[in-house]
């Protein structure tokens, strides 16, 4: 049996995440999950956030899916909510988490950016990920909920609206000295090319793509019961969303999260 893997994201974003993953292991079994009912997370609390992975998990159980591994392709799901996740379900689970670390050790001009959600710039992970890995580097927040809905648009229309795009980059004004941006919202590599064309291909933008493919293959390796069987016939991708995705690029299964622990309230 080929591994079976669920990537995870509020919306679209997460497919700059899977295309990594698939490129390092092509044999594995990939569903791709997308929460696009509460699009955009970044303006989600964090007890939203955590119930709506927690009824992720229970959809899993419920379908009996067999997934083997889950990856939280999204910056402001996994600041949030990956410990309290982790201890809900024994299935591994890979968040992604700002390229924060690697962006300390390439700056020369030691003044690095975190572009992401509101939600992201403001969790204490992150102020963590700073704490302990750019103590060499000044780092400064920046977040976009609009480029959100923009990289929505591009993805599904393949139309990008320039000028809003570089109206937001302009609201942003991200300070001249920094020459490393780190795309802490996995939506964003969607537009990464425009993105540093604005720039004049002067920033360096990283985001955690692949070394999260890297993570994943790393766990495929040393866990027994997940071998990826290239002989194996795989089925092919499988999309789910809980609300309705205005585009015929992807076949979506839609569906609905419901949140276990409501059950107990009533
Ligand atoms: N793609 C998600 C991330 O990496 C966030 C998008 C949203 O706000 O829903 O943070």
């Amino acid at each position: 049996m080929s591994a079976h893997i669920m990537v995870f994201d509020s919306g679209i974003g997460g497919t700059t995440v899977l295309e990594h993953i698939q490129q390092s292991i092509p044999h594995a079994q990939y569903s791709y999950f997308m929460d696009n009912a509460l699009l955009p997370y970044g303006a989600q609390s964090q007890q939203t956030i955590i119930n709506r992975l927690s009824a992720l998990i229970y959809f899993i159980e419920q379908h009996a899916l067999n997934v083997d591994l889950i990856v939280i392709a999204c910056n402001t799901a996994s600041t949030s909510a990956l410990s309290a996740v982790r201890q809900i379900t024994t299935i591994p689970i890979v968040g992604v988490v700002p390229a924060i670390k690697p962006a300390a050790q390439i700056t020369k001009s030691k003044h690095i950016a975190l572009l992401a959600t509101p939600a992201t710039v403001s969790s204490s992970y992150t102020d963590t990920l700073i704490n302990e890995h750019a103590t060499n580097s000044k780092v400064s927040l920046y977040s976009s909920v609009a480029l959100v809905a923009l990289a929505e648009q591009f993805f599904f229309t393949q139309s990008l609206d320039s000028n809003k795009l570089h109206s937001e980059l302009a609201r942003l004004n991200i300070d001249s000295s920094v020459d490393v941006l780190v795309l802490g919202c996995t939506h964003f590599p969607i537009f990464a090319e425009q993105i540093s064309q604005y720039f004049h291909g002067k920033v360096t933008l990283l985001d955690s793509g692949a070394a999260i493919a890297k993570r994943v293959s790393y766990l495929l390796k040393h866990s027994e019961p997940m071998v990826v069987d290239k002989a194996d016939t795989k089925k092919p991708l499988q999309y789910y969303a809980t609300a309705r995705v205005s585009s015929n690029k992807l076949a979506v299964k839609l569906v609905t999260l419901i949140d276990p622990t409501q059950f107990e309230k009533s």
